[in-house]
């Protein structure tokens, strides 16, 4: 019995031959299993590297590696998620009614560069779902962030965000603004000068405050991400930025050849190795553009120690992930937190938070 379960351990460890096996079933499918398989509460990893720890809007962080919207959208999975080692986890995107999104096929993995296109498009259960699932499993220890976002057919766009931010206010850690997903029509146009000054007007109407974050796209133009920066400096409302959501940019993609190249040119975000390059400018311009005055998380491509070392020294104050856990399953958090901490002990530094914006390099 005990070989029996060692077996079935060491199987779920090697996640890659899970991955190479199931290749051919549809990548929504898997995910469902995936998110039921955390359900099961059946995998768990304690993950303690003192120099990881941090501490960030007067918060607490085990260690500066969260999960990225957009996995469970609908607060299904929560304690799933945090027993894969999480130091956090932003749940959403949800919006205020229910919706499908787009439809399918609208996920397409491209496994030579470990990355994924979708255009999913915000398909969630709505708020109230949301709420009752993410009320039965707040506590206190762990930190979950709420991402919101606009219905598709919304009349008034700025209204939905003062309405899911007041509902989530209470039950959440964080909350981040997401004005950037592609899949959603006009919603980046949000980052846009007039735009985001009307949503923060809006917002200014809110109830009660949490630490707020706008997600941004790689995609935004100097002239907008510098106009938001400033606007973040003079606001009370947003305490920092979420680098980055997907790309709509596919050059990066033709560095070698793609088996199903006719994927490329599907509509949507690309995520994963592609996208990292791009977020790490980013991080770099905010954290130069602010002196370092706002929170960054730094997000896109992370599946490394290295990763994370990088997004980091250029100015994040924590991380996220997503792609990274399709490709290489839940031992990715554990294997990037080790590789991190050891990092940081070869070239003497202290804490995580010592090495933000210090721009170095771990080679
Ligand atoms: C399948 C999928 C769904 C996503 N859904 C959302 C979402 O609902 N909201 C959001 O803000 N970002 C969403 N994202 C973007 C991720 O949160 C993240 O910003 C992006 O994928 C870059 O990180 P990665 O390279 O580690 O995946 C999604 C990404 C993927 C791959």
């Amino acid at each position: 019995m005990i070989g029996q379960v060692k077996l079935f351990k060491s199987r779920i460890m090697d996640f890659k031959t899970i991955s190479n096996i199931t290749g051919f079933m549809p990548p929504e499918l898997l995910h469902k299993i995936f998110i039921k398989f955390l359900q099961t509460k059946y995998f768990k990893r304690k993950i303690d590297h003192r120099n990881l720890k941090t501490r960030v809007l007067n918060k607490n962080f085990n260690n500066p590696l969260g999960l990225a919207a957009g996995f469970d959208k609908n607060a299904e999975a929560i304690e799933g998620l945090l027993n894969l080692g999480f130091g956090f986890v932003e749940l959403g995107t949800v919006t205020p009614m229910p919706q499908k999104g787009n439809p399918r096929p609208r996920v397409f993995k491209i496994p030579e560069f470990e990355a994924v296109i979708q255009r999913l498009g915000f398909n969630n259960n709505g708020i109230e779902m949301f709420l009752e699932n993410l009320k039965k499993s707040k506590n206190n220890h762990n930190i979950l962030g709420v991402n919101i976002g606009k219905n598709k057919n919304s009349e008034s766009q700025f209204s939905d965000y003062l309405l899911l931010y007041n509902k989530v206010v209470d039950y959440s850690d964080y909350i981040t603004i997401n004005i950037s997903s592609p899949n959603t029509p006009g919603l980046r146009d949000i980052q846009e000068k007039g735009n985001i000054e009307k949503l923060l007007k809006t917002l200014s109407r809110i109830k009660k405050r949490k630490p707020t974050f706008l997600k941004l796209s790689p995609d935004i133009s100097k002239k907008n991400l510098e106009n938001i920066c400033k606007l973040i400096l003079n606001s009370k409302m947003i305490d920092g930025v979420v680098l980055t959501n997907t790309t709509i940019t596919r050059e990066m993609l033709y560095k070698k050849p793609i088996k199903d190249a006719w994927k490329v040119n599907e509509k949507g975000g690309l995520s994963g190795p592609p996208l990292r390059d791009k977020a790490n400018t980013l991080i770099r311009d905010v954290y130069e553009i602010t002196n370092g005055k706002i929170v960054i998380i730094g997000v896109g491509g992370v599946s490394s120690g290295k990763d994370a070392f990088q997004k980091i020294s250029l100015g994040a104050n924590l991380i996220q992930l997503y792609t990274s856990l399709i490709y290489s399953g839940p031992n990715v958090v554990f294997n990037i937190l080790k590789e991190l901490s050891e990092l940081l002990k070869r070239k003497r530094i202290e804490s995580v938070a010592e090495l933000v914006g210090k721009n170095i390099s771990c080679e």
